[in-house]
This record gives C-alpha cells, sequence and structure tokens, in this order.
C-alpha cells in the first residue's frame, strides 16, 4: 500500500494533510478519528475516471461511515446512496440526497419497512420474491431484485456475500421467474443488482463477475421482454489493509467492467440503461485515520500496551481477524523496534487487538496512529462497556473541523427509562 499517500514523516512525528497527528491527539483527547477530505475527494476522483467512458454512476454505501457531514461533502461531488435499512435511507433523506439519487438494498425487511422506502420514491433492489410478494399490490413503480451470480469474493468469508452459503439475493433461474411476475402484476420499469463481496483486490474478479451478472441479466430481459434501466454491480473494490499488498489498479477494474457492459449493449441490450457502482470501503477507508493514547504497559512474558481504543470501535478485528497498520505517531525517528501486543479496555480477552507487531519502545502518553479507520469502524462501533465511541474530525485544507463531538455518558443512555 502507498502510506506515504495518506501520512507522511517530519520531525520524529505523523502528519495528514499538514497536520500534526500527536498534536491533533492532544488537542482534542483519544480516541480520535481524523479524516481527509483530500484523499475523499482523489477516491472519489479515482472510481470516475475509471469508469469515465461509460453511463455510470456511483453511490456510496453509507454502511461504510454515516457520519452526515461526511454524507453531505460526497453530495456535494455528485455522489448518490447505497442505503441497507430504512434508517439510513431516512438519514440520506434528512442529509438532503434527493430519493432519485439513493438506492435501497435491504435485507429480510417487514412490509411496513419496504413501503418506508419505496413510498418516498426510493428504488429498492428486493433480495426475494418473497420480499416484493409482502408489498401485494403496493408495488414501486421500479422493481429490481438481487441477484447471486454464484460466485462471490471477499477479504474473509464474513464480507464474501455471493455464491454457495450466502444469505443474499436469489439464484438466476428464480430471477427469470421473479421479473416474469413483477410484469404480470403490470410493472414497466426493472432494475437489477449484485454484490458479492467486499474488499477484492484482484480486478479479474470484477471481470469475471461483472460478465456473469450482464449474461444473466441479458438472459433476464431477453425472456422476459424487458429492459434494464440500471444494472447495478454493488460494490466490493478493496483498499490494501497489509503494507505489502499492492493497492487495487481500478482502472483496469473500469475497463474491464465497461468492456463487459459494452458486449451485451452492441448486442442490443442494455443501450439506455445505466451501470450503478455502490462502492463505501474504497472512497472513505483510507480517508480515516484513529488515533489512540498508550494509557498503560505490561511487562511480564511478553508486553501488553493498553491503550484507549478497544473492540468496541475496531469489532473488524475479533469479527473477521482483520488487520491493520499501525505506527507510533510521535516516534518516528526511533529506528530500534521491539515486539508488543497492542490492547484495549473491554473486559474480553478478544480485545487484544495487535499480536506480536514491530514498534518503536512505547510510553504512557504515545499516539498511536491506526490506518484505513474510515470504514466499518466508527459505523460498526458499539457503546460495549459504555465506552464512548471515537469523536471524528475533517481536515479540509487548512481547516480542521469536528464532525462528531466526543460522547457522553448521557448520550449514550439517553434512549432508557428511569436512569
Ligand atoms: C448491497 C451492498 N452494496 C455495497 C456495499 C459496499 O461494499 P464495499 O464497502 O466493499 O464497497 C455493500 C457492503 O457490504 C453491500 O452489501
Amino acid at each position: 500500500m502507498n502510506i506515504e499517500d495518506i501520512i507522511y514523516e517530519q520531525k520524529g512525528s505523523l502528519y495528514l494533510d499538514g497536520k500534526n497527528l500527536p498534536g491533533l491527539a492532544k488537542k482534542y483527547g483519544t480516541p480520535i478519528i481524523v479524516y481527509s477530505k483530500r484523499k475523499i475527494q482523489e477516491n472519489v476522483g479515482k472510481l470516475r475516471k475509471a469508469f469515465s467512458g461509460g453511463r455510470t454512476s456511483i453511490h456510496f454505501s453509507i454502511k461504510s461511515n454515516y457520519n452526515p457531514f461526511i454524507l453531505r461533502m460526497l453530495q456535494g461531488m455528485n455522489v448518490g446512496v447505497d442505503a441497507a435499512t430504512p434508517n439510513e435511507v431516512a438519514l440520506a433523506l434528512k442529509v438532503g440526497f434527493p430519493a432519485e439519487k439513493i438506492i435501497a438494498t435491504p435485507n429480510n425487511m417487514s412490509r411496513e419497512d419496504l413501503l418506508s422506502i419505496t413510498r418516498q420514491g426510493v428504488v429498492l433492489n428486493f433480495d426475494d420474491i418473497s420480499q416484493m410478494k409482502l408489498l401485494g399490490d403496493d408495488l414501486p413503480e421500479v422493481v429490481s431484485f438481487r441477484i447471486n451470480p454464484g460466485i462471490g469474493r471477499g477479504q474473509f468469508k464474513g464480507i464474501k456475500t455471493g455464491g454457495r452459503g450466502s444469505k443474499f439475493g436469489i439464484p438466476p433461474e428464480v430471477a427469470v421467474k421473479a421479473y416474469r411476475m413483477a410484469k404480470r402484476k403490470g410493472v414497466k420499469r426493472f432494475g437489477i443488482h449484485m454484490m458479492t463481496g467486499s474488499n477484492v483486490l484482484d480486478p479479474s474478479f470484477f471481470d469475471r463477475s461483472s460478465y456473469l451478472f450482464f449474461r444473466i441479466a441479458d438472459r433476464i430481459a431477453r425472456e422476459n421482454g424487458i429492459e434494464f434501466e440500471f444494472l447495478d454491480i454493488g460494490g466490493g473494490f478493496g483498499v490494501p489493509y497489509n503494507i505489502e499488498d499492492k493497492e487495487l489498479d481500478v482502472d483496469e477494474v473500469g475497463h474491464y467492467i465497461l468492456r463487459n457492459f459494452s458486449k451485451f449493449s452492441s448486442k442490443g441490450q442494455f443501450r439506455d440503461s445505466q451501470l450503478i457502482l455502490e462502492p463505501g470501503r474504497f472512497i472513505i477507508a483510507n480517508a480515516g485515520v484513529l488515533l489512540a493514547s498508550v494509557t498503560g504497559i505490561k511487562r511480564y512474558d511478553n508486553v501488553l500496551v493498553g491503550m484507549d481504543v478497544s473492540m468496541n470501535t475496531l469489532i473488524r478485528i475479533p469479527l473477521y481477524g482483520a488487520v491493520h497498520p499501525v505506527f507510533v505517531a510521535n516516534r518516528t525517528s526511533d529506528s530500534r523496534k521491539v515486539s508488543v501486543n497492542l490492547v484495549g479496555q473491554v473486559c474480553e480477552n478478544t480485545d487484544i487487538l495487535f499480536r506480536s507487531i514491530s514498534l518503536p519502545r512505547l510510553e504512557v502518553g504515545d499516539t498511536i496512529a491506526i490506518l484505513n479507520c474510515g470504514a466499518y469502524v466508527t459505523s460498526m462501533s458499539s457503546n460495549y462497556n459504555l465506552l464512548a465511541r471515537p469523536m471524528e474530525i475533517m481536515i479540509d485544507g487548512s481547516k480542521e473541523r469536528v464532525i462528531r463531538r466526543r460522547e457522553t455518558v448521557e448520550d449514550i443512555l439517553q434512549s432508557f427509562e428511569n436512569v
């Protein structure tokens, strides 16, 4: 990965966009996530360039990060939204996205949940025929299904969402029937969706999965005599988390997907269809650096360095076995390294977050910088042990702005009675 694209070193400290990271940790306290607007813009720009030859629309997957300030920023970059729940739809509408810039792909919703989405004019990808049936005669104007094309890929088993064993979508044969049913019910406008897994760093997988998807869509369209207004290929564009991993070549990914798209367009299909992408991680993961402070050190048979970031924030680590690049932000000139374990404050032994990593010798008060914490960190965090989730700030040129203040215990307890 290209660390220097994110942070750089100067006089013994780490910097992000001209801001001294240990200085920010001291000024605001920790845990804190520092985001770079520059990096978000750059990531959106890379995707735009890679898909510039087609009728492509980018919908940010807000499950990866739903900070309203970030959503407004992305709206200003003319990016739409991919939402997974009625509440995510409600947030997108609240921050000002028009309904036509939102696409929802919910799972196992009730009739009321589904109606709360469709009645706002938001297009929905049904996960199954049974979900469509829940709506009876209240079908939306546009009907779309999530297809399981039979293959999937994800960095971890838990984030592989296509192929055998996946809980998502419907097989192609069933999809043919599903669209036939919708057509019989009088539906005239259609879309189609897939999402086969997250954090994929191999461009050839996108070649294979998109070809399969377009071929399935082509078959469904021909057998039912329908046209698709949009083909939504989901997200999944990966970001390296291991320092030795290569960045995903999104230009190559764009080339494969657009080439496969045009193969079918040249046969007469999808001529007026829009191609939708739903990236989450690619846009926001490497734009966020999580800062922690060292709070205690136990040197017995191994070294346990305690910090104020725990598994309630980095649940990705115990959940998937995820890794993140870690640096000591105030000791970049220390060349002597020792092997340490970084542990958090939660009362679980799964809260050993980084095992046997090589870092400069640490002291209480040092600042730890954990990279790639923009995606699936705050959005997946909890208040386990009544710990506060991280504060968040955005660096925009020379300005820094608090975009989520530090949670208090009153914030955490506010929905309870009799506190
Ligand atoms: C339907 C859907 N779209 C988009 C995404 C975003 O994936 P990523 O963050 O890997 O781009 C997900 C993530 O699981 C998803 O389930």
